[in-house]
């Protein structure tokens, strides 16, 4: 595998996913809604390019030539943004889109980032369900989440695996090439994860993939399957 394309490449997410991709040799499609807002994406191996991940014919352009796309595209960056704007059917739009534009681009493995709002407990609550463990003003992001999920679910489509981190997914923590996928009937698991292992979970299952239209809890710990560097 050498092409990699990334919805959300300026955002957190997927800035660690283009720099782990960047490390390993790959090349990626970067794909930015305003690439001029964007210029600290640039390195000799990217390509920088406007897309909309709800957009199929956006999607069709961007993974033309790919070897896998990452969706790591969020509607919502923090709780100070409200949700007067959240499209309830963001999630549900991009699963479409990601399977019509990727068939039409003849690419097959699709990595999504999750949300730990629909892991469950011990109990077998959901997350988002508790508000002792989930704000429950942040509940419609979490639904619209958990409603694209259950969309790539539904339909057939690309080789689809969505990534879930746990509750603390923290930005400046350090790579440490240490995680590990969990299967999604565990309850959710505590801890604390860095986007930059975030990432190499992402890039490991883009170019050598282990699990199938599914959803994983990827937690950090133990040794790393196949960190490199
Ligand atoms: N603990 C957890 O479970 C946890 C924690 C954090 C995040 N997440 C999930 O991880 C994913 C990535 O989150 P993040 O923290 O990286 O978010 P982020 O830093 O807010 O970045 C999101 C990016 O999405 C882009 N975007 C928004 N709408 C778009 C569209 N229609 N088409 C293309 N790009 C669009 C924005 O791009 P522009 O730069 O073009 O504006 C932004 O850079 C999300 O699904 C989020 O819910 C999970």
């Amino acid at each position: 595998m050498t092409r990699l394309t990334v919805f959300g490449a300026g955002g957190r997410a997927g800035r660690a996913i283009t720099a782990e991709a960047l490390r390993r040799g790959l090349h990626v499609t970067a794909v930015v809604r305003d690439p001029r807002k964007h210029a600290e994406v640039a390195h000799r191996d990217v390509t920088l390019a406007a897309g909309d991940v709800t957009d199929p014919a956006s999607v069709e352009s961007a993974a033309r030539g790919a070897d896998a796309v990452v969706h790591a595209v969020s509607p919502f960056t923090g709780p100070e943004q409200g949700f007067a704007d959240l499209d309830p059917r963001f999630f549900v739009r991009s699963s479409d889109a990601l399977r019509v534009g990727m068939a039409a681009a003849g690419v097959e493995r699709l990595l999504v980032i999750g949300l730990f709002a629909n892991l469950r407990t011990a109990d077998g609550v959901l997350v988002m369900d508790d508000p002792a463990l989930f704000p429950p003003e942040i509940r419609p992001f979490a639904r619209a989440h958990t409603d694209g999920l259950d969309r790539l679910r539904e339909t057939a489509g690309p080789d689809w695996l969505v990534l879930t981190p746990p509750a603390r997914l923290t930005p400046d923590a350090p790579r440490t090439g240490r995680y590990r996928l969990l299967d999604e009937s565990l309850p959710l698991t505590d801890g604390e994860l860095s986007y930059a292992d975030l990432a190499i979970a992402v890039v490991d299952e883009a170019q050598a993939p282990t699990r199938h239209r599914t959803r994983v809890a990827v937690v950090g710990g133990e040794p790393a399957r196949r960190a490199e560097g």
